[in-house]
């Protein structure tokens, strides 16, 4: 009796103690984030540092719910907040609260050539990601666009290392700016989806710094992302999710990236590997590989007890677990935990606004023979509106960037509420099939009627727009799979022709993530590049296509004549798709419009190119000296006026060449670009700051960046096929 009345006194006595301790530090919001972590580290189990490793449910990790640390949530990404999925599986849960607002593809995005809807993009989407209580955003992707095959371009920033560079940046800033972490993927060189589980890229050093990371670093150095998103791909013998020389010595060495890596959704395959090789998150693993349902538990993730029990026997270093649960915890801190976190918001209208104005940015127009458009209302009368893209819901599929939206409006709903249903008859021309993850399954519908049936709606039609391109099924613009072909699918070139020969007046509208072949070409009076628009896509199409909107967006890829034409398909299987286990980037550094200048291949359309319905004139290039240091910034300066009749907008682009160096290089390097808006008449002064040190090339040799003095040729257009003024300096 005695010795419990003790007992009970000393437990009083020691928790009251507890009570007037001081709380632990990680709580306390006035202590640096440094601190805060260190502190809760300080305070946590070797479990509990462990649990923090790994997945708890599909798209979710674990706290520590004794110290009150919260979980981490995940969610896709990167074109609006996916639906709450089963804790263990992918299918939808269910909820009635989780319909979003769709913005346009990242390609879209891209195609703006707009840094400022860049960072209008990451704060909408950041809120809306806030709202759903996440704590990460899986993206925003800037894989180079290598290949117009790759399943995924769509969810990319195009050929360019300098403009994926700045259009990320401001995503990456918007979305943090709401606590919310981006995760930037997939790190790195997932250019392709055929055999993305384990294809093994290989490349030279210059082709991997000078085009395939310049976007990841600028998003880790400049955009200071929280997290990033390890590839399914190997490179050089080890997968990306665990791999050395990315992970530890590039992306943590390097860069000094102080953030999380999380593991691309089941692509981890070693515990040795995932614990020394930089990944910190491991996240959709399942002892039996990628598959759609867990048979094993969590605890047997590769980071989870294999890694506790590595840990337990010496077998590993403690600080190796300690650097992982460091940044999970800043993580944590700097989203959840921030004290200065913002509310997001929902479906709001100004998440439609945004939507809207980035959709009207991106649109591309690519032909316009006799100013085909723009239509204004009331012009004709008889208004055909063909194919399937009109009116199929193009943000369902693709992956893992399917959404569930709370509204969609289709370039159908918005052609009608501009010309009024009584002008419009729409027929459907084509049809695919339903859009399945990983199958395809044609549709059942005959196609001979459906081309005959559009035959007559075109007939009969003053003006015919037909609305087509690629969709978000199985082996088009669609995860897990590529293209197989580069020309259009489910019948559209003969549906084109067919329309042609019935009615000259037609306009084709494309939508698409990917370049196709156009064998029509030069039938055809206008083609619009519309991408995937997002739930505004109708209002910004109607909008573009009428003239209430003057069209300025520009393509962030060069799309070629014939699939051959293009750099990694030029060398044959081993450069795409590889032998299914090798895959060597022969091309190189010729990537995109590197290749068509430098191998004087004509594009079908070059890489920045898009027409306007206004004119413009770019005036006299300068500089503020003609002799540079290597750390200097030169001064561009040039005046852009609007020679036309309408407000518009048109992209400056600056590209620099060095015609004399130990290496080859490209006839044309982006450098600087600037998106210049005008009244009718109007003229505006133009100043770039370009950094000579932006000039350099990767030596193999020195196994860094050199820059090599001499004379280098600015040149500047409005498309990298329409360069119109040429000017020397001299790097000094
Ligand atoms: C994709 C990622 C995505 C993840 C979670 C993976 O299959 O490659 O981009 O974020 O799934 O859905």
């Amino acid at each position: 009796m005695k010795s419990i009345v003790l007992t009970v006194t000393v437990l009083c006595a020691s928790l009251l103690a507890g009570a007037q301790q001081k709380q632990p530090v990680y709580l306390d919001l006035s202590q640096p984030l440094e601190k805060r972590v260190e502190n809760a580290l300080s305070l946590m189990t070797t479990e509990e540092k462990v649990s923090l490793c790994y997945a708890q449910s599909k798209f979710s990790s674990k706290g520590v719910p004794r110290l009150g640390i919260p979980e981490v949530w995940t969610d896709d990404g990167p074109h609006g907040i996916r639906e709450e999925v089963l804790w263990d599986e992918w299918g939808g849960a269910g909820w009635t609260n989780d319909s979003c607002t769709a913005f346009p593809a990242l390609t879209c995005l891209a195609a703006s050539f707009n840094p400022k809807l860049s960072l209008l993009y990451g704060k909408s989407i950041g809120e809306e990601a806030r709202y759903r209580n996440k704590t990460v955003l899986l993206g925003p992707g800037v894989n180079i666009y290598r290949t117009p095959l790759n399943g995924r371009n769509f969810e990319y920033m195009g050929e360019d290392p300098y403009l994926s560079s700045h259009m990320v940046v401001p995503y990456i800033q918007g979305v943090q700016s709401i606590g919310v972490a981006a995760c930037v993927k997939h790190f790195a060189l997932n250019n392709q989806e055929e055999w993305r589980g384990h294809i093994n890229v290989d490349l030279s050093d210059r082709a991997l710094y000078e085009i395939y990371l310049p976007a990841f670093k600028a998003a880790v150095q400049e955009g200071k992302a929280w997290s990033i998103m390890g590839a399914y791909n190997q490179f050089r013998g080890e997968h990306c999710c665990h791999n050395d020389l990315l992970l530890n010595k590039i992306l943590k060495n390097d860069w000094k990236f102080d953030g999380v890596v999380i593991s691309d959704w089941g692509g981890v395959h070693s515990t040795d590997q995932a614990v020394k090789n930089g990944l910190d998150l491991e996240m959709g693993t399942y002892t039996d590989g990628l598959t759609t349902k867990g048979k094993f538990p969590y605890s047997d993730y590769y980071l989870a007890n294999p890694f506790l029990k590595g840990i337990k026997e010496g077998k590993y270093d403690v600080a190796l677990l300690d650097d992982k649960a460091r940044r999970i915890l800043r993580l944590i801190f700097r989203t959840t935990m921030s004290a200065n976190r913002p509310f997001g918001r929902f479906v709001s209208p100004e998440h439609s606004e945004a939507a809207r104005k980035i959709a009207q940015e991106g649109i591309v127009l690519l032909k316009n023979d006799k100013q085909f458009f723009p239509v204004p209302g009331g012009k004709f009368k008889k208004i055909a509106v063909i194919g399937e893209n009109a009116d199929r819901s193009l943000v369902i599929g693709g992956g893992s960037s399917s959404l569930k939206v709370a509204y969609e409006k289709s370039p159908l709903d918005g052609l009608i509420a501009k010309y009024g249903k009584d002008h419009i008859t729409y027929s459907l021309g084509y049809a695919s099939g339903p859009a399945l993850y990983g199958r395809e399954e044609p549709s059942k519908l005959n196609a001979d009627s459906l081309i005959n049936a559009a035959v007559e709606v075109a007939k009969q039609a003053d003006i015919v727009f037909f609305i087509g391109g690629l969709n978000k099924n199985h082996f088009q613009d669609c995860e897990g799979g590529d293209r197989k072909s580069f020309s259009l699918p489910f019948g559209q070139d003969k549906l084109i022709d067919a329309l042609l020969k019935v009615n000259k007046n037609t306009a084709v509208v494309l939508l698409s993530g990917n370049a196709v072949s156009m064998p029509w070409i030069n039938k055809v009076p206008a083609i619009m590049q519309g991408w995937y628009l997002g739930s505004e896509a109708g209002s910004a199409l109607a909008e573009v296509i009428s003239g209430e909107v003057n069209p300025s967006g520009k393509l962030p890829f060069s799309f070629p004549k014939k699939l051959e034409d293009n750099a990694a398909h030029f060398y044959g299987k081993i450069s795409y798709p590889g032998d299914s286990i090798n895959q060597y980037y022969k091309e190189d550094i010729l990537v995109g419009y590197r290749w068509f200048d430098t191998k004087k291949i004509a594009p079908q359309y070059p890489f920045g190119y898009g027409l306007s319905y206004t004119s413009f004139n770019l005036g006299t290039l300068s500089t503020d000296k003609s002799v540079y240091g290597k750390e200097d910034i030169i001064k561009v300066r040039f005046t852009v006026k609007n020679t036309g009749a309408r407000y518009g907008a048109e992209v400056a682009q600056l590209y620099v060449n060095d015609p004399v160096c130990s290496v080859s290089r490209p006839l044309k390097e982006l450098k600087a670009f600037e998106k210049v808006f005008l009244q009718p008449g109007e003229t505006k002064n133009v100043e770039m700051d370009v950094k000579v040190s932006d000039f350099a090339f990767y030596d193999e040799s020195k196994k860094d960046w050199n820059l090599e003095s001499g004379d280098f040729v600015l040149q500047l257009g409005n498309s990298s096929g329409n360069i119109t003024q040429k000017l020397k300096i001299t790097v000094k």
